[in-house]
């Protein structure tokens, strides 16, 4: 956090009127708002991935990505959690539930129903190389409180069965990225 003990009550004043004052337009891209997060294992170097998330004039945000390095043939939870921090594998909190449902779910279940952070699985081939495309009317990207920007995408060691609460019982978290605004 800056440190604004010097600033006199006056001039603290100005500045959070100056803030207040910034147009909307100027803190988030204009038209298509398109995010990035590149995931990366915790402790396993070679997971490695890259998502891209874009919403368009509609509600709906689509998210795409590739990730590599993972166990072959498996399928494995991914999720967005609550916080944008991957500094280790708690510290991202819960599942992202900006619809405050309380309840972990099925992605396609109607949104507000369950978190909105409930992604489907993600399979990997013979590889280890997993893809996903998805399309998702539960979260936003802008300013508001659905906004999945400065979360977190967490992958998991084993399976989401879209049921167990309060995460689907999907084991351990192995990868973690944080989603932030792609340069225009
Ligand atoms: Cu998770
Ligand atoms: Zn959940």
């Amino acid at each position: 956090m800056w440190n604004l003990h010097f600033l006199t009550r006056p001039a603290l004043g100005l500045v959070v009127w100056a803030l207040g004052a910034l147009p909307v337009e100027a803190q988030a891209p204009a038209g298509k708002a398109q995010a990035v997060a590149i995931v990366r294992g915790f402790t396993n170097s070679d997971i490695q991935g890259t998502f891209i998330l874009t919403q368009g004039d509609g509600k709906s945000v689509r998210v795409t990505g590739e990730v590599r390095g993972l166990p072959p043939k498996s399928t494995l939870a991914i999720h967005v959690h609550e916080w944008g921090d991957c500094r280790n594998p708690d510290a991202s909190g819960a599942h992202f539930d900006p619809h405050k449902s309380g309840k972990h779910g099925h992605p396609h279940d109607p949104v507000g129903s369950h978190h909105a952070g409930d992604l489907p699985n993600l399979e990997t081939d013979d590889q280890g190389v997993a893809r996903i495309d998805f399309t998702t009317q539960a979260f936003t990207l802008d300013m508001s409180p659905t906004s999945v920007i400065g979360r977190a995408l967490i992958i998991h060691e084993k399976a989401d069965d879209y049921k167990s609460q309060p995460a689907g019982a999907a084991g351990g978290r192995i990868a973690c990225g944080v989603i932030g605004w792609a340069k225009p």
